[in-house]
């Protein structure tokens, strides 16, 4: 089976993330079609040796469409949505518009690949730190249930889209330059800084990041009580995340074995020399599709817990590599156009 893609978004940090996946995963395309705002319309954006033209979206974008790939942010999506599954396209969507709608699969493929099966147009893409933190977890929740999971995480300026990764870049020139950064895409300057995640907060004091690490890891999961608490921070990284994980269990999880399963557990890279003092960094972790996890320990302050540490690219496997993949497997189980 072959299938008409359209990436909706397509000169963003994740859209040209998609381009090159769809590429180098030689995705079964019949056709594909780029497509972003009306400021971007005209200029082009290379595939398999040719140069495709980017289109602004339009009401008549997805005629003929198959599958969408989009990243162009929640409103996009939302305004979108209803021309995409109408025209009888699958939306497999990068933003969090649709990711806790129970109508909605929230899939990461190494965790909860059945639920695609589900779907009734629409597929949503997990935020990235908790696609990273699914991904190297749930190997180790199968064997033994996790009782409560704590979670510290170091974000990139990725996260914030490719405008945010130049102006990280621009902050840095500029203090070095001793000038005012400029702080356009962040709230503050993120060079030579970090500042906890700049999301709305609850009333329990927790930010939106945090909360969507907790609402979609017990979606993904199917554990509507899972016990998760996050503290969510940028970091002057440009494009892969890292995760300080804690991890509670009923009883002893020995550390001999938690390697061992992690070890071949699929989408995750075990990287760690003690005697070296090498472990998982977000330089490594750039540019691949496995999520990077070491420094598995016992908790010396709880004999039933385990801390780890990871790193992933946040736009490879937390947002176009795990968006594609969910693709591939519409392909594989011949679920395209299942409605059109
Ligand atoms: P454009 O480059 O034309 O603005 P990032 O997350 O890296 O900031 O990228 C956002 C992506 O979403 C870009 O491809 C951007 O296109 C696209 N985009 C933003 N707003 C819209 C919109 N209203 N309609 C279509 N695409 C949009």
């Amino acid at each position: 089976q072959t299938a008409r893609v359209a990436i909706l978004g397509a000169t963003g940090a994740v859209g040209t993330e998609l381009l090159e996946l769809l590429e180098s995963r030689d995705f079964p395309i019949e056709s594909l079609k780029l497509l972003a705002s009306e400021r971007s319309a005209g200029k082009t954006l290379p595939f398999k040796g040719e140069s495709l033209s980017i289109e602004a979206v339009n009401e008549n974008s997805f005629r003929d469409i198959d599958i969408v790939l989009a990243s162009a942010g929640g409103s996009t999506s939302k305004a979108w949505a209803k021309t995409i599954v109408e025209s009888g396209a699958t939306l497999i969507d990068n933003s969090s518009a649709f990711r806790m709608n129970p109508d909605v699969p929230l899939v990461v493929p190494e965790v909860n690949p059945e639920s695609v099966a589900k779907h009734r147009g629409i597929i949503a893409n997990p935020n990235c730190t908790t696609i990273l933190l699914g991904v190297a977890i749930w190997p180790l929740h199968q064997v033994r249930p996790i009782e409560r999971a704590i979670v510290s995480t170091y974000q990139s300026a990725s996260g914030a889209g490719a405008r945010a990764m130049e102006e990280l870049k621009e902050q840095a020139r500029a203090i070095l330059e001793n000038r005012q950064p400029p702080t356009n895409s962040f709230p503050y300057p993120l060079a030579f800084n970090l500042f906890p995640h700049n999301t709305p907060i609850n009333d329990l004091g927790y930010c939106e990041e945090e909360m969507k690490m907790v609402n979609e890891t017990r979606k993904i999961f199917g554990v509507p009580e899972f016990r998760l608490s996050a503290t969510c921070v940028r970091v002057p990284v440009d494009r892969a995340h890292s995760e300080s994980v804690n991890l509670e269990f009923s009883s002893p999880f020995p550390v001999e074995k938690a390697r061992e399963i992690l070890s071949s557990a699929p989408g995750v890279k075990l990287v760690e020399d003690w005697k070296a003092n090498y472990f998982p960094m977000p330089i490594d972790a750039t540019g691949r599709d496995e999520v990077l996890v070491g420094r598995i320990r016992q908790d010396i302050s709880n004999p039933n817990a385990l801390e780890l540490w990871l790193c992933g690219d946040q736009i490879r496997k937390g947002a176009a590599l795990n968006a594609v993949q969910i693709a591939e497997l519409l392909v594989e189980k011949n679920l395209v156009r299942v409605l059109g």
